[in-house]
């Protein structure tokens, strides 16, 4: 599978009442004040993008639907809303492209985040609800929805909600609340994984975890940060929704175990989605949280994040040896406003990952992030993300060089997948 990767509140505009659509309108937020009630005008410009998308060759695109759409207020279902994204599967479908639905990527409908958010008592019921609900009317045909994905990122989510506070709900340093909404976010995916298996949806299921890929930064106490950052960010989610064994700790809170059945006597996930960005170098210091987290050497793109491939490869090998379970690359891209480094960046992530595959990784897809410009949470909508540029005043679309660069390289790829089946 090749294509691209975009999500609701980031493209959409007019958005519906969500924390985020709340936390954009707070002073001081949004590092450029700038909020999604346009964005790339996705709701109703999908047309137009899906077909940029087959003009680059996708045969895959990940989407995500708002939740504060579909389920306005509690127990409130929008049939109209539905309809519109059954609306975007279709515009997929006619032109060979494969949607990812992805259910929540980091936005929660108004109401709940009132109710305490993803730290709600009955979130994993509530959530649950939206998922069946959107499992079954996207499964059955025209839309024959193949893949669907609980939830986006949560440990980003989380970390930046509870413990930085520059998400919604901006708690900070809140150790123990980022425990429980961890917690609470995987009862929620197991609760929505045994109903879709119960109701005998036939269907892919995974979350997209977003995978750093942890170095120390020099010292034997630094490698030790590196594999403590490692266990509390990457692996406990991961083996938890794999095992069943729920144990889910961090220094300062309390920790949480528990024994969940498998849902249809298999892990919760039938592949892994992973959202790759870089690495991070650990070192530890001697005052609270402890762990410093710093960029590696190498070039850095527009956010200063340090790109850095072989990190792909090394994460990939590591995701097959720990989970055994096929992976998609469901994100992997960069701020680079200018165009001079993407293409370069995704040739070389491309290598990175036939290099896992040689090594015996089973990997199904490729999904760039973003094929558009869009909103990048509290940063704005300054970072440029897309392969496509989006003028925010006029909303024309114009592809930047790196996209005739991936659309000739997915069209070399697909035609030697081709000739070698
Ligand atoms: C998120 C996207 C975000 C991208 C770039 C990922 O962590 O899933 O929503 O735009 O990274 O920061």
């Amino acid at each position: 599978m090749w294509g691209v990767a975009n999500s609701a509140f980031q493209v959409e505009g007019s958005p519906a009442d969500s924390d985020w659509r709340e936390w954009t309108k707070l002073p001081k937020k949004i590092a450029d004040a700038s909020d999604a009630e346009r964005a790339a005008e996705f709701w109703r410009r999908y047309p137009e993008d899906v077909a940029w998308a087959q003009k680059l060759g996708a045969n895959a695109f990940r989407f995500s639907i708002a939740w504060e759409r579909i389920n306005p207020r509690e127990g409130e279902w929008s049939e109209a809303a539905l309809a519109r994204y059954g609306k975007i599967i279709l515009e997929m479908r006619r032109r060979g492209i494969e949607p990812v639905l992805n259910l929540q990527h980091f936005a929660l409908p108004l109401w709940l985040a009132k109710r305490g958010g993803l730290r709600a008592d009955n979130f994993a019921e509530l959530f649950s609800a939206y998922a069946i609900k959107v499992a079954e009317k996207f499964t059955k045909a025209p839309y024959s929805l193949r893949y669907l994905i609980t939830f986006n990122e949560p440990m980003v989510m989380i970390h930046q909600g509870y413990l930085r506070g520059e998400w919604p709900p901006g708690d900070k340093d809140n150790a123990q609340a980022t425990i429980e909404a961890v917690a609470n976010v995987a009862r929620a995916h197991f609760l929505a994984t045994k109903k879709i298996r119960e109701a005998g949806i036939d269907i892919k299921l995974s979350i997209a975890k977003h995978w750093r890929h942890f170095e120390s930064a020099g010292g034997w106490l630094d490698d030790w940060a590196a594999k403590l950052s490692d266990w509390v960010f990457n692996d406990q989610l991961m083996k938890a929704l794999v095992t069943g064994r729920f144990f889910f700790w961090m220094p300062g809170s309390s920790l949480v175990r528990e024994e969940h059945a498998l849902p249809g006597g298999r892990s919760t996930l039938d592949f892994v989605g992973i959202n790759y960005y870089g690495r991070i170098l650990t070192k530890l210091v001697t005052h609270a949280p402890f762990i410093e987290i710093l960029e590696g050497p190498g070039p850095k793109n527009d956010l200063g994040w340090e790109i850095f491939p072989q990190g792909l490869d090394l994460s990939l090998r590591d995701v097959w040896q720990r989970y055994r379970l096929p992976i998609m690359i469901t994100e992997n891209g960069l701020a680079d406003a200018k165009d001079t480094q993407r293409a370069v960046f995704i040739r070389d992530h491309l290598t990175a990952l036939k290099n896992a595959q040689k090594a015996g990784v089973p990997v199904w897809g490729y999904l760039h992030w973003s094929l558009t410009d869009n909103f990048e949470w509290a940063l704005g909508l300054k970072p440029r993300f897309g392969l496509i540029d989006i003028d925010y005043v006029t909303q024309a679309r114009r592809p930047r060089p790196s996209f005739f660069e991936y659309r000739d390289l997915i069209a070399r790829e697909r035609a030697s997948a081709a000739k070698s089946r």
